[in-house]
């Protein structure tokens, strides 16, 4: 285990500059998760190039190797896997340990379900804390066996063997990650298995069951499968850069003058482009370029640069599309004119730690006037001073705030920003690269 793994990182960044260049962020992580896992699953080998490095799709491929499936890689991005058909994989030696991502759990928990062996899943202390019953509950009904912790949480006991059904659900709440356990367990269950969404979330899921050959029907908000058919492999699957990494750079862009970037092969899935809509409401300068699909997913370049932003009002239709680019838009607000009042977010406070709380304690802490509310945050535009914050463990905590520190007065230290290398590995040189005067420093303790 390397050092940064146990210490304490914590980034330090020079106030000001601005962003320049061009750059390829890393591999989409919602569809780095789904290529492998179906991959996995599928009848032949696939290849697999552009898979996001980061921790949490590791612990993906992790799981899967301790299920027997053969991989090779990830050299650079590439993956060879040799898919084991839906009923090869092997029962694991122990619990399967997913560290820090919720994506690898909950869609995990829906493929285990179908399997003829028991499983346990579990996570590090964030996962541990974040809400299981969304997926257990629509999976009882399906004729699975689970057990959650008292609170309804990992660790995740998950007794195979059992025959699963096709069920109608309608989502309760819009999650992506609900509906691809759903369906993940549904390739398992006899009949139909239907899942109804109260918004669009994204669809990766649908995309990629269809790229490996699985039938699958989709129309105003349902989508259906039939189980028990077959995936087949596919020669190549290229990831896209991931539109939530990019994100950080279209704001750090945005509010520091000066800055001209262009960020390449960004994927631009209608479900996940909420963050650029928000970003040109509040008068953002963002060129789409050289649109093109790779491997079923709406692909282009993108170019940012700096523009005077102002407040907007964030309704709760804008949310599921820019669920995870919240905590970048938050720092576009703190540097506009006039206020930004976000609706209907009440997901921020179970993402990896509660987004609104943590933003707000670092905004204030900088000197932005902010008033948290149960489902969302009004932010008072202004011009953030240095200082200290915490990301408490959540990389898109940490990387929202270093991009402040383009507009603040004075250094920006962030503790606890040890986990942007789940999503974001190389974010420290890829900024740093790009004009942000970033450096990470590993510390034995946690100050
Ligand atoms: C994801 C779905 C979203 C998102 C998460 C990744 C996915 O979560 O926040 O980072 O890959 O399906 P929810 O389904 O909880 O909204």
């Amino acid at each position: 285990m390397s050092r940064s793994r146990e210490g304490h990182v914590q980034f330090r960044i020079q106030p000001g500059g601005h962003l320049t260049g061009d750059l390829r962020v890393p591999g989409d992580k919602s569809i780095s998760h789904r290529a492998v896992m179906l991959a996995a699953l599928a009848e032949g080998t696939t290849e697999v190039q552009g898979f996001l490095e980061g921790e949490d799709a590791l612990a993906t491929l992790a799981a899967l190797r301790a299920m027997g499936v053969p991989i090779r890689g990830p050299e650079r991005g590439r993956l060879v896997i040799e898919g084991r058909g839906l009923h090869g994989l092997r029962p694991p030696l122990g619990p399967l340990y997913l560290g820090n991502s919720g994506t690898s759990m909950r869609l995990l928990c829906g493929l285990l379900a179908g399997q003829r062996f028991d499983s346990t899943l579990t996570g590090d202390a964030s996962l541990s804390r974040r809400p299981m019953q969304r997926v257990t509950a629509p999976l009882s009904r399906m004729g699975a066996q689970l057990e959650t912790g008292e609170a309804g949480t990992a660790p995740l006991h998950i007794k195979g063997g059992q025959p699963l059904h096709g069920i109608h659900y309608e989502m309760p709440i819009a999650s992506a990650q609900v509906k691809s356990c759903l369906l993940l367990a549904g390739l398992y269950a006899r009949g139909e298995t239907c899942v109804i969404e109260p918004a669009p979330t994204r669809d990766h899921t649908e995309r990629m069951l269809m790229a490996f050959g699985y039938e699958l029907r989709c129309q105003d908000g349902c989508v259906c499968l039939s189980g028990q058919r077959r995936l087949h492999g596919v020669s190549l699957l290229t990831v896209p850069a991931d539109i939530s990494s990019a994100t950080f750079f279209l704001v750090g862009a945005s509010i520091a003058p000066g800055s001209d970037l262009r960020l390449t092969e960004v994927g631009l899935n209608p479900t996940r482009t909420g963050a650029i809509v928000i970003l040109r409401r509040m008068g953002a300068d963002i060129d789409v370029l050289n649109e093109r699909t790779v491997a079923g997913e709406p692909v282009a370049d993108l170019r940012v640069r700096h523009a005077a932003l102002h407040g907007t009002h964030i309704t709760p239709d804008l949310v599921p599309a820019a669920i995870d680019e919240f905590p970048a838009l938050f720092v576009a607000a703190a540097c506009a004119e006039g206020e930004t009042l976000l609706q209907g977010a009440e997901e921020l406070r179970v993402k990896e730690t509660d987004r609104i709380t943590a933003m707000a304690a670092g905004l204030q802490a900088l000197g932005i006037i902010v008033e948290p509310r149960s489902d969302g945050i009004r932010i008072v535009g202004g011009a953030p001073k240095g200082g200290r914050v915490r990301a408490l463990g959540d990389h898109r905590v940490a990387m929202a705030f270093a991009m402040a520190a383009l507009r603040a007065d004075a250094e920006i230290v962030i503790d606890d920003s040890r986990n942007v290398a789940t999503s974001f590995p190389g974010f420290v040189e890829l900024a740093a690269g790009a004009g942000l005067g970033i450096r990470s420093e590993v510390m034995d303790e946690q100050p």
